[in-house]
């Protein structure tokens, strides 16, 4: 007998690609990240490795989160987890604009930085950039050993397992449940919340990864969406709060596989000069999982609508309701806690990415001109 086997193919595991695979390897990587980090009973959070005591974390003054690429994105949505959950202010910054800035470091500041490879040569300089002003290091990152870990002060690890596409998809929402855990830990030593909101996170995390199954258990609507937009050359992402952090990653995700033109923008903003490209039958994809800002988002969507955009929205089951009569097609996610959203809204924008890719007849997995670690300046 001939058996059409090779080692790629079974590393694979009967998926066409490893983009698709590690996308369905989401749940998993979710629960490994949390595992051992989470108190199911007493629903807290203990993370001793972090290598900082009760007091040097009340004597933090601010948060630097640096980055690039898609764990920069992931950091966009830290941003907003770190100030709501401990009150400390955050600013988030690419790694190549950072280094070489003269950023104001001091030793109150915490410098987050991410990576999922940790080999990432801006990253690593930043690090060194920080830890050289005096300021204690997080790593968050997806290697053991890897330059970054062996160099920081403290290493979160994401365990997402390796991740072979170029696309990072299980990485990022990895360092999305980090960036969760982190928050509700500050929350709790600081005291900056309530015991009952941060319990109320870390029950919904625990729902996270069957919610994650449950989206990928019928994508049909995301392919026939994305076959939809394979013949365009624009497409916008628009979306408010956390929402607009992950459009950015969602454009970011299209833009690298499927080679599609899109950019993302706060949906507010969009009257200040982007209006002014939406034209009849322009693709927009609308974020809109956050209730208290539904109907501010569903008024620009309504901007949009009127100048012939074509509206795909995403939103939680709660609001698909309000949502759906703004817009051509809605993709209901489960509802989840306000700042949990982004963990699932991403996942039907790495599906649509994929498939468009896939429909534009692109090597997957090793788009054109890019690495998978950029060990080079
Ligand atoms: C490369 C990859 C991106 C990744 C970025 C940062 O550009 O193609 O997918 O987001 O590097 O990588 P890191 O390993 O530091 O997260």
């Amino acid at each position: 007998i001939h058996v059409d086997w090779d080692a790629v193919t079974a590393e694979k595991a009967g998926y066409d690609h490893f983009m698709l695979k590690e996308i369905y390897e989401q749940p998993k990587a979710y629960r490994d990240t949390m595992l051992g980090r989470i108190n199911t009973e007493s629903l807290t959070v203990s993370l001793p490795e972090l290598k900082l005591t009760k007091e040097k974390i009340a004597a933090i003054r601010k948060v630097h989160i640096v980055a690039c690429g898609t764990a920069y994105h992931a950091g966009l949505v830290g941003k907003t987890v770190i100030e709501t959950s401990a009150r400390i202010p955050v600013e988030v910054e690419v790694a190549s604009e950072y280094r070489y800035r003269s950023p104001l470091i001091t030793p109150e500041t915490l410098v987050i930085v991410v990576s999922q490879s940790g080999e990432t040569a801006d990253t690593l300089a930043a690090l060194r950039e920080a830890k050289k002003h005096g300021a204690h290091v997080l790593a968050i990152t997806n290697v053991v050993g890897s330059s970054v870990a062996r160099e920081a002060d403290s290493v979160m690890l994401t365990l997402a397992g390796p991740e072979i596409a170029v696309a990072s998809t299980k990485a990022y929402s990895s360092q999305l449940i980090a960036f969760f855990l982190l928050g509700v830990y500050l929350a709790e030593t600081l005291s900056t919340q309530e015991q009952a909101w941060t319990k109320s996170i870390v029950a919904a995390m625990l729902s996270l990864p069957e919610q994650v199954e449950s989206i990928l258990e019928n994508t049909d609507a995301l392919r026939t969406y994305a076959e939809s937009i394979a013949e365009h050359e624009h497409l916008f992402f628009i979306g408010r709060g956390v929402d607009y952090a992950v459009a950015q990653e969602g454009s970011l995700k299209l833009k690298e596989i499927s080679y599609i033109h899109s950019e993302a923008y706060a949906a507010g903003e969009l009257k200040h000069g982007t209006l002014a490209l939406i034209e009849d039958g322009i693709p927009v994809i609308a974020l809109a999982t956050q209730n208290a800002l539904l109907e501010k988002t569903v008024s620009n969507i309504k901007e949009v609508k009127a100048r012939g955009g074509e509206i795909f929205g995403i939103s939680d089951v709660n609001e698909v309701k309000a949502l759906g009569k703004a817009v051509d097609e809605v993709f209901g996610i489960p509802a989840t806690n306000a700042l949990l959203t982004p963990a699932l809204s991403v996942v039907p924008l790495q599906i649509i990415s994929y498939y468009a890719s896939l429909a534009r007849g692109n090597d997957v997995d090793k788009p054109r001109n890019l690495a998978k670690s950029v060990t080079v300046e």
